[in-house]
């Protein structure tokens, strides 16, 4: 393959430039015989591989090959467990390499920031640490295989409604603290091959031509140098989207696009050597990842294991009274649900895999010794309740010792290209969950769904187990977990609330068709039930084991470099497992608002039944910092935090004050804007405070006793109310700002 570099491709046409920086077609971009380039397949996508042969879309309508369909990202995030995430981007990239794939549409790291947004199930949390931390280590695996990444979709893509058109509007600090923070991390750590823009606006602007978000804040203050490339369609002006600092337009537009920019070259609108840079981004893409050949083959028994351990491994145990699970082998089981028989396993549209082998939750229990009895209860396409399923299951209940029933979410109301207008499972699932809980008390709930949903029936039934969409091998794992096969381990990566009308964005959220209006600012997810300090069905880290967990010992050190903590995690039960344990950080040095708690690391430990392990989480500057508009810079501030230890965001065993000396100390000037309880205090401005001569204005005021706060609640510039003159203060000012 030729050197690509910029002088060759200062030596290609006009015509042949403006040719390789739209797409061939849906996944291929342009190749040029002539010039001995080649081109390479792109494809979706992040729980899968969709690869189509013919009849190519962007809706997963169409057939593509064989393939793991793997647990969706709203289920692999909650396995808290960055190594899993990296080996799951292991065999994303293999499978893609066998089948000559060179980019994979994925990870999505948007966050969550409704439970009604359609897309959910694809993407990570709705907390940026947990998203970056999950993303980077899912774009090292996949690239260790040799396989280029498409991290998506940038930026602020948080519903489907309108999402070619609406305009998400946020301020600067919420974007960047919120909404830019996991792509960040990802581009700043795991230099991922290529970044895939949104649909949608921001602030007005689309991403696809946004200069902006781009080029000035992920080239030049990131220092991204892959290749951005359009989410499929989203290119309204070609032209546009080039000066922006967007290298490829895909799936193209043929012939249209490349008339437009000879056109705009020509016409002198759009520089060639901003035409150069992206033709160079393409190439390099192409030579860094197209595959010569390859052998088509692959271990998909092996990468079929891997998906049913990483499902389980994540799958989350929410509530279980009376340890009414796991299942005793002499346990009689009623399974109900028709969603056990056909699963909800994978999400809709462009992340939709056709499985190499689905094994759902009934086979895995049939295939088992225990002794079973199936009842289907309702039918999943329909929400009105078939009064003789609702017969057949209420007495396979009351003739069982358990009963579990499959819930969910139907897919024709969860999926990319549109948003849910509920957060409701369908009334006949609802009704008979409450009907089978009135014949036997050991109800266990396994939920298949995309995203948090209400449960209004909980408090009736023992156990809850959440599923989501846990890929090809969900019957074996959600069987594993039922079973005790595998301790469960998994911890929420979203807040599950008790209603919608208690979520931060509800009655704004997909409301305008225009325009998307990021109200609640930073206060996303947990960072809102927090502030507002509203209880909620289960918190964002929750999760419970078949064991138990003991922490203690928790020590803090501090210098100017970082903040290192320590503390031991005992397994206090008697069987084996895993425990997420999560560390949030409370600022109570910044003079901004903060949230409660932010989760700034986590980590994954297995301990034998009695072991006890020293966890060592080390903290650096990122971790306490928020963003500061005014400077257009991180910030972080000196002074008193509280590091929390905890087993979710409100299960918190240990706790301690921590003072910070990783801050620059930056000094604001002192102005007549000043209040005068920043100044009435500190020993070093006295001198300037005597000599100006305010003095006494300012002792008269510290030492009135009633109205104490009043008056220190004032500018300085105000002293002049209460008898000191303006030459005072200016020389005061003029003093101190020497
Ligand atoms: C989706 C992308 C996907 C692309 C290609 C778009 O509709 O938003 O996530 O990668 O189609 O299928």
């Amino acid at each position: 393959m030729a050197k690509f570099n910029l002088s060759f491709v200062q030596g290609l046409k006009l015509a042949e430039k403006a040719a390789l920086v739209s797409g061939k077609n849906f996944w291929f971009t342009a190749g040029n015989a002539d010039k001995n380039i080649p081109k390479i397949m792109v494809t979706d996508g992040p729980s899968g591989l969709r690869k189509q042969a013919d009849d190519a879309d962007a809706l997963g309508l169409n057939q593509s090959v064989q393939a793991i369909s793997f647990p969706s990202s709203a289920l692999t995030a909650s396995s808290f467990n960055t190594n899993m995430l990296y080996q799951l981007g292991q065999h994303l990239g293999e499978a893609a390499k066998a089948e000559q794939v060179s980019v994979l549409l994925g990870p999505g790291v948007n966050i969550k920031r409704s439970p009604l947004a359609g897309r959910n199930f694809e993407y990570f949390s709705e907390d940026p640490y947990l998203s970056g931390e999950m993303g980077a280590a899912y774009v090292n695996g996949v690239q260790q295989q040799g396989v280029g990444v498409s991290v998506k979709h940038f930026a602020a893509n948080n519903r489907e409604s309108q999402r070619f058109t609406s305009s998400s509007n946020i301020d600067e600090r919420t974007l960047r603290e919120v909404y830019l923070a996991a792509f960040e991390k990802i581009v700043k750590t795991s230099q991922p091959a290529t970044l895939m823009c949104s649909y949608n606006a921001i602030n007005g602007v689309l991403s696809s031509q946004n200069y902006r978000l781009l080029t000035q804040i992920l080239r030049h203050e990131w220092g991204f140098t892959g290749l951005v490339m359009s989410d499929w369609g989203a290119v309204a002006d070609n032209i546009a989207a080039l000066k922006a600092g967007l290298d490829l337009e895909m799936p193209g537009n043929g012939d249209y696009s490349v008339k437009q920019i000879i056109a705009a070259v020509k016409s002198g609108e759009l520089e060639e050597s901003v035409l150069d840079t992206a033709v160079l981004r393409v190439l390099q893409l192409v030579e860094k990842y197209h595959i010569e050949t390859t052998s088509g083959e692959y271990d998909k028994e092996e990468q079929h294991a891997f998906a049913r351990q990483m499902a389980a491994d994540s799958m989350v145990l929410l509530k279980n009274e009376q340890q009414v699970l796991p299942l005793k082998a002499t346990d009689k089981v009623a399974i109900i649900g028709e969603l056990a028989q056909k699963p909800r396993y994978q999400g809709g549209g462009s992340s939709h895999v056709n499985p190499y082998k689905l094994v759902t939750p009934l086979a895995a229990a049939q295939a088992s010794q225990q002794d079973i009895n199936y009842a289907a209860g309702y039918h999943i396409d329909q929400s009105q309740a078939d009064e003789q399923l609702v017969a057949s299951a209420l007495i396979a209940a009351k003739a069982s010792d358990k009963v579990v029933v499959f819930a969910g979410v139907p897919e024709r109301d969860e999926s990319e290209g549109f948003d849910k207008t509920t957060i409701d499972l369908p009334e006949n699932q609802t009704d008979l969950i409450n009907q089978l809980a009135t014949v036997n008390k050991n109800i266990i709930v396994v939920l298949q769904n995309g995203s948090a949903i209400t449960m209004p029936w909980q408090d009736k039934v023992a156990g809850i187990v959440e599923t989501y969409l846990a890929g090809e091998a969900v019957g074996e794992a959600t069987w594993d977990i039922l079973t005790g096969a595998v301790n469960p381990s998994g911890k929420l990566a979203e807040t599950f609330p008790i209603r919608l009308s208690d979520t931060p964005t509800y009655g704004t959220f997909a409301v305008s068709r225009r325009e998307e209006n990021y109200h609640e600012g930073i206060f996303v997810g947990y960072r809102y039930y927090d502030v507002k300090d509203r209880d909620v069905n289960y918190p964002f880290g929750h999760g419970l084991s078949y064991t138990s967990f003991k922490y203690d010992d928790l020590v803090i050190d501090s210098d100017s470099q970082k903040v290192q903590v320590t503390f031991n995690v005992t397994n206090t039960g008697d069987l084996a497992g895993q425990e997420a344990v999560q560390l949030y950080v409370n600022n109570l040095a910044s003079d901004v608002e903060t949230p409660v708690n932010a989760l700034q690391a986590f980590e994954k430990v297995t301990l034998a039944p009695g072991e006890t392990k020293q966890i060592q989480l080390v903290l650096g500057r990122r971790q306490f910092a928020w963003y500061d508009v005014k400077r257009q810079a991180w910030t972080v501030d000196n002074g008193d935090y509280v590091i929390n230890i905890g087993s979710s965001s409100r299960d918190i065993r240990l706790s301690q004050h921590v003072a910070v000396k990783l801050g620059a100390n930056i000094s604001q000037p002192i102005t007549s804007e000043t209040y005068i309880s920043e100044v009435i205090n500190r020993t070093d401005l006295r001198p300037a405070i005597e000599e100006s001569g305010l003095s006494e204005s300012l002792d008269m005021i510290a030492n009135v006793e009633d109205n104490q706060e009043l008056l220190a609640n004032m500018p300085m510039r105000a002293v002049v109310m209460l008898g000191a003159d303006i030459e005072q203060l200016n020389k005061f000012l003029a003093l101190v700002n020497k």
